[in-house]
């Protein structure tokens, strides 16, 4: 059986794909061994025996692979010393570290398994799950991008707390509470103006007490135009994966001919896991809404297209409806007026599912079969 180590398994995306792994019986199927960077020698999860050590490259290297959530500075320390030791085995990462390096792979199968397995074919062994946003908006556009019909996209985004961290989920909640508190007196008397709520509730946010020490500003009752580093021309790093790692996933060059340019301005709102995203989509020929509609519903098994009317998006294409699911609903896809080779769509997934633990599992899935 393969021996595969866990590592940064207790985290958020790490917890998500463990009970992925258990909903589907992935572990019926491999050995595992739990790795920890806090509590080594306790005890590890499914009585997996004792929890060894994440940063002995010794213990790692006893491992046919191995599948980390713990992050990018942990890849960035482990990764170059398990290879110098000679290790050959597979590293599946939820981190950017290596998303971008010429021998790694961006995985995401339901789109790029023939680019998975050319790979795996060339003994190539650092499979990479791609940044939640570009794989989200790829499974919601499976279709389009399968007939080759993608002249370009533009992305704007709606980024979940969770997509930050943890802490940042928390502190979006801490915010919502320290938003209401400030006004719960006025609230309770119906009679009371709104403006004056309004403006007791701006002066809260702005204020030094309002809890914002990992977003930085608030995010409750406001939004974040900005997410990741600032790149110095003018684009966020999250904007710019977005082009970047869309193209590598498809094994398409980086710019020219072949290329599919991705532009986005990438938001932070105070949604709690899902990322929502609205789509301009220009194809390369213009082909009938409802051959559009049938390309992307039929693509994968995940995707749900909305109708587009009022009443099914506001109840099918938010991310309360999808928080939890794998489902990657897609609607408000219309032709635009600029012509009929623009289309518009809004989608919406789970960040923590197919953004980030789903497509790693299911690498693990490919190794194996
Ligand atoms: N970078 C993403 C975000 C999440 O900040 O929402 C990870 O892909």
């Amino acid at each position: 059986m393969m021996k595969v180590g866990m590592v940064g398994w207790r985290g958020m995306v790490g917890s998500v794909l463990m009970q992925r792994m258990r909903e589907e019986n992935d572990f019926a199927l491999i050995e595992p061994v739990f790795f920890t960077t806090s509590n080594v020698g306790g005890d590890a999860p499914l009585g997996g025996g004792r929890l060894l050590d994440a940063m002995s490259v010794s213990e790692l290297a006893k491992m046919d692979t191995i599948i980390t959530c713990q992050g990018g500075d942990y890849t960035t320390e482990v990764h170059p010393q398990l290879r110098a030791a000679g290790w050959k085995g597979y590293w599946i990462d939820a981190a950017s570290t290596l998303r971008m390096k010429d021998d790694a792979v961006i995985i995401l199968d339901p789109l790029n398994k023939h680019v998975i397995e050319r790979a795996l074919a060339g003994h190539a062994k650092d499979f990479i799950g791609g940044n939640c946003t570009v794989s989200l908006m790829m499974l919601a556009l499976n279709g389009l991008f399968r007939e080759g019909l993608i002249e370009w996209i533009s992305a704007m985004t709606y980024q979940a707390a969770s997509g930050a961290g943890a802490q940042n989920m928390r502190e979006l909640l801490g915010q919502m509470g320290a938003a209401h508190a400030s006004v719960a007196d006025l609230l309770a008397d119906p009679a009371s103006p709104i403006l004056e709520i309004d403006r007791r509730l701006a002066a809260a946010m702005r204020g030094s007490s309002f809890p914002t020490e990992h977003f930085g500003v608030p995010l409750a009752g406001s939004l974040i135009p900005w997410i990741d580093k600032d790149l110095g021309n003018g684009t966020s790093r999250e904007e710019w994966k977005g082009d970047a790692e869309c193209n590598k996933i498809l094994g398409l060059p980086a710019s020219g001919e072949g290329h599919v340019p991705v532009e986005s301005i990438c938001v932070r709102i105070g949604a709690m896991r899902s990322h929502s995203q609205a789509l301009t989509i220009k194809l390369n020929k213009d082909v009938p809404l409802a051959e559009v509609e049938a390309m992307i519903s039929t693509a994968n098994e995940w995707v749900r297209l909305v109708p587009n009317t009022r009443e099914a998006s506001i109840r099918d294409l938010t991310p309360t409806a999808v928080t939890g699911t794998l489902h990657v609903p897609v609607g408000r896809v219309r032709k635009l007026s600029m012509g009929p080779q623009y289309l518009s769509a809004f989608t919406v997934g789970d960040q923590l599912l197919w953004g980030a633990a789903e497509p790693l599992r299911r690498m693990l899935r490919i190794l194996l079969s």
